[in-house]
């Protein structure tokens, strides 16, 4: 097995609060082994474009309470095609990089396994996305963090709900899967949680709505994940308000916060684990994997896997989110 003596480190994809805690750990392991490191500015568009730049232990003072990601992050459209790909590839030989540690979530690891199938080279993923739908990982970093800042948000939502005795659609992130929706949804006593993993029937979720109602309740959250298969937080608000006219109704999109800010205490403790470890399976001859953490043990899941194999959401936290918002 050939020693490992220069490393590349990027984030590629949607930015999540911790990915600073990872590159930090993963600078500083690296360092640790004497092994060099460079950061690859904007993910596999500053690979294609040979933005490299080597870092030191000062380079990731100061950046694990910082949330995006200092390296920057891109959707590579150039990485897709095996053009772009080769152009990478001769510029990572150019700068003698040995082994690739790649930030992200699904994008980033479908181009990670391609890359290595094509080239032989060494790289090992770590799950950076607020959507936590990779399959290897009790949670992906920056998802702690976004249920926070969804569930704060909630809060405040909540009191003006109740204060004007509204029923409120707050659309949430996740464009395949209803993570955040039901973990957030749960934490702030959501009356409905929509998510794309379930079919949502308007008549049903009206004909609960009433019965809320007419038993008192005067206010009401509906958490809806953007990818849901009625349509997101505006059309399940336009429908049910056609269908319940006599009903104060507002939506919500929280949008983009959800990917920024502090990372949570969580994000950063699990940020920099899997950057020490990312960087010691690299070392170790591992490649073509994910590392994740599994009832609290470190997992190695190959990047198809990672992708492919669908994380399922936890069905029965729904019903019982139904039952305890009752
Ligand atoms: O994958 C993370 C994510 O935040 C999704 O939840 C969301 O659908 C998407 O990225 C938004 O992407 P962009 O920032 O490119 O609009």
């Amino acid at each position: 097995m050939p020693r490992i003596n220069r490393i590349g480190i990027l984030t590629s994809g949607g930015d999540s609060s911790g990915m600073n805690a990872a590159i930090r750990a993963v600078v500083r392991t690296a360092i640790f082994h004497n092994v060099e490191v460079y950061g690859i500015c904007r993910g596999y568009e500053g690979l294609i474009d040979g933005q490299f730049e080597q870092m030191y232990s000062h380079s990731v003072s100061n950046i694990i309470q910082r949330g995006g990601t200092i390296l920057k992050t891109a959707r590579s459209q150039r990485f897709m095609e095996r053009e772009g790909r080769d152009i990478a590839y001769s510029n990572l030989k150019q700068f003698e990089i040995d082994g690739l540690v790649a930030i992200g979530g699904n994008g980033t690891f479908t181009g990670a396994g391609i890359f290595d199938e094509e080239n032989d080279f060494p790289i090992i993923g770590l799950p950076g996305t607020i959507d936590n739908d990779l399959y290897g990982t009790d949670a992906t970093i920056g998802y702690d963090t976004a249920i926070n800042t969804v569930v704060e948000a909630c809060d405040k939502i909540r009191d003006t709900a109740n204060s004007h005795e509204r029923l409120f659609f707050i659309e949430v992130m996740g464009r395949d899967a209803g993570f955040i929706a039901l973990r957030s949804g749960m934490a702030v006593g959501a009356e409905f949680i929509l998510v794309p993993e379930t079919t949502t029937y308007i008549d049903n979720l009206t004909r609960l709505l009433k019965h809320d109602w007419r038993r008192n309740k005067t206010s009401g959250l509906v958490i809806v994940a953007e990818g849901d298969d009625f349509g997101g937080a505006y059309a399940v608000a336009k429908k049910v308000k056609e269908k319940l006219p006599e009903m104060d109704t507002r939506v919500t999109v929280l949008g983009h916060i959800q990917r920024g800010g502090a990372p949570s205490a969580y994000d950063r403790v699990l940020a920099s684990t899997l950057g020490y470890e990312a960087v010691n399976a690299l070392l170790d001859g591992q490649r073509g994997v994910m590392v994740g953490i599994i009832n609290n043990k470190i997992a190695f899941t190959p990047f198809e896997k990672a992708i492919k194999h669908h994380k399922d959401i936890n069905l029965q936290m729904l019903e019982m989110s139904r039952i305890l918002a009752l």
